[in-house]
């Protein structure tokens, strides 16, 4: 009998990639832990990226998913639909957008693709521009949007998409700016830009770039933004896929870094708040959400038990202050992670903010990626029981920290522990 990686390779597409030489299959999970099928247990910094929000087998998330099932499990968006309406309501009003209108999808990728179809609606232009090193999804919509070669595998695109500058920090031309000019040469290539262009339908941007390796602006970058796109009419897309529900610690949403700017236009979600059912999602004030004069729907989206889901996984959130607790132990883990990363020299970066922080790394004393290096300490961290992730546009060498957000100071602590002995091997 050949193995489940060998079966694996057989019939699932090459471009699924799997983490590890010898990949695992995760067969059970609890809290801040999950198990493989050969028993070993892990703790688990990485929550599927960012989509075990709340915590593995949260008993609150599992019973609510059960007793729907037990009622029903899917009904479509032609009849009422009682747990659809209750989250909604309380997404539109936790999201800051005044008279807001929530549509349910499936995915980031299919939230993305509704915004871009209501932003292209509104403004009659199917003109984007989108951040350097962005990633917004898989979809043919979402690939063209996306900045980060290593995730847009076409050039082709129903949109023309223009890049901007600003999304990561420390790299590119003015990486050597102070944070106020740094902010300054962003608008002015912004302006610059728009010289350039007519009638741009909208903005899209990760407040923190997820694949991207967790890079982000100076705060208020945005802000700054949205006063040279305000006298153009554009729309601003706050994508808050990765983002959103608390993460950063600071904020419940990623855009609120950027507050002066006020809430965005449209707002995207998925992920965590259906703590691994496939939840996403489209915020936007009326005039834009009802902009579209056809109809529309997702025969997945919303559905009841999925919405469960999200209810029980958003009170559970809100009730336990879990953004208060990103903020305290995301807080002493970026410490503890900057203090095991001190003496290596292959680490260029640490970076990050609640729960989402990035190691990049380089080979030592240059400014060149070294994904080997970053898949070197990914294996050695397994082996010594802690699941963390990848990314960034440099050749995947950052490596992302983003463990479900109840995570407690002890598991912080065990986790930075192994982490340092994990980056040892460089
Ligand atoms: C910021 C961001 N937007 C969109 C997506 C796409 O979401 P999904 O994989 O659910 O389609 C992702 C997925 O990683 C993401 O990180």
């Amino acid at each position: 009998m050949s193995s489940l990686f060998d079966r694996h390779k057989a019939v699932i597409p090459d471009w699924v990639a799997l983490y590890y030489r010898d990949p695992i299959e995760i067969t059970h999970g609890e809290g801040r832990h999950v198990w493989d099928a050969e028993g070993r247990r892990y703790l688990d910094f990485f929550g599927g990226i960012l989509t075990t929000m709340t915590a593995h087998a949260l008993p609150e998330v599992t019973k609510a998913v059960a007793e729907q099932a037990g009622r029903i499990i899917h009904s479509s968006t032609l009849y009422l639909n009682r747990p659809m309406v209750e989250l909604a309501e309380r997404i539109a009003g936790l999201s800051g957008i005044p008279d807001a209108r929530v549509f349910f999808t499936t995915s980031g990728t299919e939230a993305n693709d509704t915004a871009l179809l209501l932003a292209t609606a509104y403004r009659r232009s199917n003109q984007i521009l989108a951040m350097r090193n962005s990633y917004h999804g898989r979809s043919f919509s979402t690939v063209g949007i996306t900045g980060n070669r290593a995730w847009s595998p076409t050039s082709l695109s129903p949109l023309q998409t223009l890049y901007v500058h600003g999304g990561v920090r420390n790299r590119g031309p003015y990486a050597q700016y102070d944070d106020q000019r740094f902010v300054e040469a962003c608008v002015a290539d912004l302006e610059d830009l728009l010289g350039h262009t007519r009638d741009v339908a909208a903005l899209i941007a990760e407040p923190v770039q997820g694949v991207g390796g967790f890079t982000s602006p100076p705060d208020g970058l945005y802000a700054a933004f949205r006063r040279v796109l305000d006298r153009h009419g554009i729309l601003w897309i706050a994508d808050e896929v990765q983002t959103g529900w608390g993460r950063t610690g600071d904020h419940f949403w990623g855009w609120q870094a950027h507050g002066q700017a006020g809430p965005p236009d449209i707002l995207t979600f998925a992920k965590g708040i259906g703590n691994g059912m496939s939840v996403g999602g489209v915020v936007a004030r009326a005039e834009i959400m009802n902009c579209i004069d056809a109809n529309s729907i997702s025969t997945f989206g919303g559905s009841p038990i999925t919405m469960a889901a999200g209810l029980a996984n958003l009170s559970y959130l809100l009730e336990h202050d879990l953004q208060g607790n990103a903020r305290r132990v995301g807080g002493l883990l970026l410490e503890r992670v900057r203090a095991a990363a001190a003496g290596v020299d292959a680490v260029r970066e640490v970076r990050g903010r609640g729960l989402m922080i990035g190691l990049e790394l380089t080979e030592p004393g240059t400014d060149r990626a070294d994904p080997e290096a970053a898949s070197a300490v990914l294996e050695a961290a397994r082996e010594r029981g802690l699941l963390i992730g990848k990314g960034g546009g440099h050749n995947t060498s950052t490596l992302r920290v983003a463990p479900p957000l109840s995570l407690t100071v002890a598991e912080a602590e065990e986790g930075a522990a192994i982490l340092e002995e994990a980056l040892g091997v460089l």
